[in-house]
């Protein structure tokens, strides 16, 4: 493969691509791409789910334990806590599109456990034609970063989230692009500090809740 200095590596999974994308037809596209190293130990491909219709797209970082087991987007706890968010907030569940960044389930084997390894940045890039797609077919009004890694692939590496959560920001992507902390991080975080959490990310969505009313 030719590649010019300082360009970006151009990721096999873009020959995998049909030349009219639907959603079932790129679903079953990805189910056999082996674009990156990630495909060997995961289970399976976990496209993304919703309407093609759908106003909003949530994008994480990558499948779950539970998730490449089940070969479907966030049904696992961090899944169901997002649910419940997008309830208390008001969205539709049913308007909402939800992917990865990454589409096979990166881990480590720890005993019988197998813990959630973070995708690198290769691995990013070579998964980003599904994402691109996606985009493409379903053009959300609103797209939600879940967490630093969704939010630093599509908003740029020097993207905070800490300091920018809640807030439309400037991009090609969607009419209105925003990022919050992953629901993940709410399920790590002390005992203590939880609620508040969660509180803000219900905050956030909120946002997003009523520029959809507009
Ligand atoms: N975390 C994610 O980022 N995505 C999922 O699909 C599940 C958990
Ligand atoms: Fe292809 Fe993405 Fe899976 Fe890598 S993670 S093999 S690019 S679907």
């Amino acid at each position: 493969m030719g590649m010019a200095i300082g360009a970006a590596p151009q990721s096999q999974a873009w020959s995998l691509i049909p030349q009219r994308p639907t959603l079932p037809s790129l679903r079953q596209a990805a189910a056999g791409c082996q674009a990156c190293q990630l495909w060997k130990n995961a289970t399976q491909t976990v496209f993304g789910e919703g309407e093609r219709q759908a106003e909003v797209m949530l994008i994480g970082e990558q499948p779950g334990d539970r998730e490449d087991l089940v070969g479907r987007p966030f049904v696992g706890p961090a899944g169901k806590l997002l649910d419940r968010a997008l309830e208390e907030a008001g969205i539709d569940r049913r308007k909402v599109y939800v992917t990865n960044v990454v589409k096979h389930f990166k881990f480590e084997p720890r005993g019988k456990r197998r813990i959630h390894k973070k995708p690198a940045a290769e691995e990013i890039a070579a998964c980003r034609p599904w994402l691109d797609t996606e985009i493409g077919v379903v053009k959300p009004r609103v797209i939600v970063c879940l967490g630093a890694t969704a939010a630093q692939a599509l908003l740029g590496r020097t993207f905070r989230v800490t300091q920018r959560r809640g807030e439309f920001v400037e991009s090609d992507l969607a009419p209105l692009v925003t990022a919050t902390i992953h629901p993940s991080a709410i399920l790590r975080a002390e005992d203590e500090d939880r609620e508040a959490e969660y509180a803000r990310f219900v905050q956030d969505l909120g946002v997003v809740a009523k520029a959809l009313r507009r």
